[in-house]
């Protein structure tokens, strides 16, 4: 086995743990190219059968942000981000995977805002998936699984505590913790 256990592979690992939820933004917007370069990033997202089936949908009207906001008590970052990410998903051509493939999109949409500078956080969908379609003119074949409100940051939140490894790995059966 070839390690590839050099600094360069260690500031990567630092980078997936540097990255935090960022609710307070500051009122700078964010360029297109900017918004762009991260949803190209996001294409490179694995999915079942390599089938894609993530859309996403551009916020920037701020009218249509502050409805967001309301759709429940934590959706409030999205007030005050310049940009919201909603990642839709089609339910009809990956009904098994829909929700993990997109998730994996949202997820790299997180850490390429991360790498970029910009803060993040992802606001729940799942409860209020028919308001949010209605509110944006979505399909009700295409579920909206992820709300991205981003910008830069203006906060800067202490890491939230993390299980342990020995909580939550098993060796070979479940019934075997890490010893
Ligand atoms: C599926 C999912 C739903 C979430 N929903 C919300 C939300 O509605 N509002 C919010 O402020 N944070 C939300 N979060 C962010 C989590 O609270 C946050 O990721 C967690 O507390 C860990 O903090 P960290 O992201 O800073 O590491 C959500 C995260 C995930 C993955």
């Amino acid at each position: 086995m070839v390690e590839n256990n050099t600094s360069e592979s260690k500031k990567y690992l630092e980078f997936l743990k540097t990255r935090r939820s960022i609710r307070i933004f500051k009122p700078e917007p964010i360029s297109d190219d900017l918004v762009f370069e991260i949803l190209d990033v996001a294409r490179f997202a694995p999915s079942a059968k390599n089938m894609q089936p993530w859309e996403f949908i551009v916020m920037k009207n701020k009218e249509l942000l502050k409805k967001l906001s309301r759709i429940h008590r934590w959706a409030k970052p999205v007030s005050n981000a310049p940009v919201a990410i909603v990642v839709i998903c089609d339910k009809e051509l990956a009904p098994i995977s829909y929700q993990v493939d997109c998730a994996n999109a949202a997820m790299y949409i997180m850490l390429a805002a991360h790498a970029l500078g910009l803060g993040t956080v992802w606001i729940q969908t799942l409860r209020n998936v028919k308001e949010i379609q209605k509110i944006l003119n979505i399909p009700s074949s295409k579920i909206p699984i992820a709300i991205i409100a981003m910008g830069w940051p203006a906060e800067k939140p202490e890491p939230k505590p993390r299980k342990q490894l020995r909580e939550i790995v098993h060796e070979n059966l479940y019934s075997t913790p890490l010893t």
